[in-house]
């Protein structure tokens, strides 16, 4: 991790770009890893605007732990790393694609949520908003197929996480771009590069001139662009704890 430690501590604007791989570590599967939630069968389901319109208990059904188990989950060692970053300078901000709002619950001030989150729910007929809070209370006690409803028309509540067929939330990308663009180290953790616009993030830091570093266990389509990929997160999160202020 010299090589990174070296360019960390040189760099006046470090952006990071979050994927599920982070969250493993707190016992939260990802999608693509060798556990991930797309091993399942039909699993593309699951994020899908147009099955959600079709029948909502897929994704209610799908996600019941996933994203309705995120009120007991708490930080793992990459949030607390990536806050620590942020308090000795350097960290200019996070991009993440991750639905669980774990960077917030670590302290982290500019975390630019790409893929949204579920911290609203809206009415997917008259617009109506709930809280994840409320929602969670709704689905308490009941079966695994049950569809959380708007009381006043009666449609299904999607949370505001960007599923297949959605356009990404407008401000957030465009924040996201911007943190690309100026940063002069990019951090591309746990993620597989895969989903697009997000994995075009780091590209757009390589056109700016800097330099993109990688931590992820299975290969990207980015590392030949990489200045390095490290596999394991656990030892990038210790040697980043244990960087002292400049
Ligand atoms: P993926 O599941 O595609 O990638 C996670 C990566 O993390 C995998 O390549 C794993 O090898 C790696 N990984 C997991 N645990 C690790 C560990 N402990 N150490 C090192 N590496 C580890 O997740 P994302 O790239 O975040 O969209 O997926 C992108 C989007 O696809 C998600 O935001 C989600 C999904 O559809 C939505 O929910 C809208
Ligand atoms: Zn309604």
């Amino acid at each position: 991790m010299k090589q990174l430690i070296e360019a960390l501590k040189k760099s006046r604007r470090t952006a990071a770009l979050t994927g599920a791989g982070i969250s493993t570590l707190c016992g939260i599967p990802d999608f693509r890893g060798p556990q991930g939630l797309y091993a399942q069968p039909d699993a593309e389901r699951i994020f899908d605007i147009d099955w959600f319109d079709r029948d909502p208990s897929i994704y209610y059904r799908g996600c019941r732990e996933l994203v309705y188990g995120l009120k007991d989950r708490s930080p793992g060692p990459v949030h607390k790393a990536l806050k620590h970053l942020e308090d000795i300078g350097g960290l200019d901000g996070i991009a993440t694609q991750n639905i669980d709002m774990l960077h917030q619950k670590a302290g982290s001030s500019t975390v630019w949520e790409v893929h949204g989150s579920p911290l609203l729910h809206h009415c997917r007929n008259c617009g109506r908003a709930a809280t994840f809070d409320e929602v969670c209370a709704m689905l308490d006690g009941k079966e695994a197929a049950f569809v959380p409803r708007c009381p006043v028309c009666g449609a299904a509540f999607k949370p505001d996480i960007t599923f297949f067929g959605e356009a990404l939330p407008e401000k957030a990308f465009a924040e996201a771009q911007a943190l690309a663009i100026r940063a002069e180290v990019m951090l591309a953790l746990g993620t597989s590069l895969t989903v697009f616009p997000a994995a075009g993030l780091p590209r757009l830091t390589l056109q700016g001139g800097g330099k993109l570093f990688i931590v992820n266990a299975q290969p990207t389509p980015l590392d030949r662009f990489a200045v390095r990929r490290y596999p394991d997160l656990a030892e990038f999160a210790e040697a980043v704890l244990s960087l002292r202020q400049a």
